[in-house]
């Protein structure tokens, strides 16, 4: 893993950690311990998506979510969306993750000394819970394996305009970062992840820059994968790898930000 740090006017000093997938995390809490940043986000993708079994909670089946919860809670305030693996977390998990002290933005904001900090969800995770609400069995606790039919999907974004009027310095966590086309420009500082970097980075020399090479939700030679884009819009390759294709020149990271100077 690496520290990957930025320099972003006016903003706090923030840790993000993207996509851990419920991965060991002690490497991760001990660079937060050094570091001490202001505030933690966490952009979603906290857990793994995997079917955890019917009637069982992901939180069950993956023992370093709350743990790994409970040690950001303890080094700053920290604060969390929910990405597309987060689709399977409930009502109940959802209030044993408020309880690690974590603060769950699940399409809404909080305003806090001067920061005002949103998250918006996954529309995986808003079409899910439709797909059960329709089933009937939104309070059975029965989950599903997968949808049936995947409906191409957005987010709800209605509540952004008023979440970018509200006075203050916002941050938003938004785990995909394509959604970034839909983000009012009143929002000072988008964080994301989702794209793991691009799973393989290669070299440009048109653009002398390397390059990620594919991202869910964007496909072959995605346009935002690492680093800042207009200034505003941070996003990490993430902490783990979900999937059997390895990582190529592209190292998991723990994105640090820090105030620039005018
Ligand atoms: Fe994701």
């Amino acid at each position: 893993m690496i520290e990957t740090v930025y320099h972003i006017l006016n903003a706090p000093g923030i840790a993000v950690l993207a996509d851990l997938h419920g991965r060991p995390f002690e490497h991760v809490a001990e660079l937060l311990r050094a570091r001490r940043p202001e505030i933690i986000c966490i952009p979603g993708d906290f857990v793994s998506g995997l079917w955890p079994g019917e009637n069982r909670s992901p939180l069950d089946t993956q023992e370093n979510v709350l743990p790994f919860l409970s040690a950001c809670a303890v080094i700053a305030p920290s604060f969390l969306s929910l990405g597309n693996h987060e689709q399977y977390l409930d009502g109940a998990d959802l209030k044993r993750i408020r309880s690690t002290g974590v603060t769950v933005l699940d399409n809404r904001w909080i305003a806090r000394g001067g920061l005002v900090i949103g998250g918006l969800t996954s529309a995986s995770v808003t079409a899910y819970r439709r797909f059960r609400a329709q089933a009937g069995q939104a309070s059975s606790g029965v989950r599903y394996p997968r949808m049936q039919r995947r409906p191409p999907t957005l987010p709800d974004t209605a509540w952004l305009a008023a979440f970018g009027a509200t006075p203050g310095y916002h941050i938003l966590l938004c785990h995909h970062p394509e959604y970034f086309p839909h983000i009012p420009e009143s929002i000072e500082l988008v964080l994301s992840g989702h794209a793991h970097g691009g799973q393989w980075r290669v070299y440009n020399p048109i653009k002398r820059q390397w390059i990620g090479v594919f991202a869910p939700g964007q496909g072959l030679w995605p346009r935002w994968t690492k680093g800042v884009y207009e200034g505003r819009l941070v996003v990490s390759a993430g902490l783990s790898n979900t999937v059997s294709v390895p990582r190529f020149f592209n190292p998991t990271e723990i994105v640090c930000i820090e105030g620039g100077i005018e």
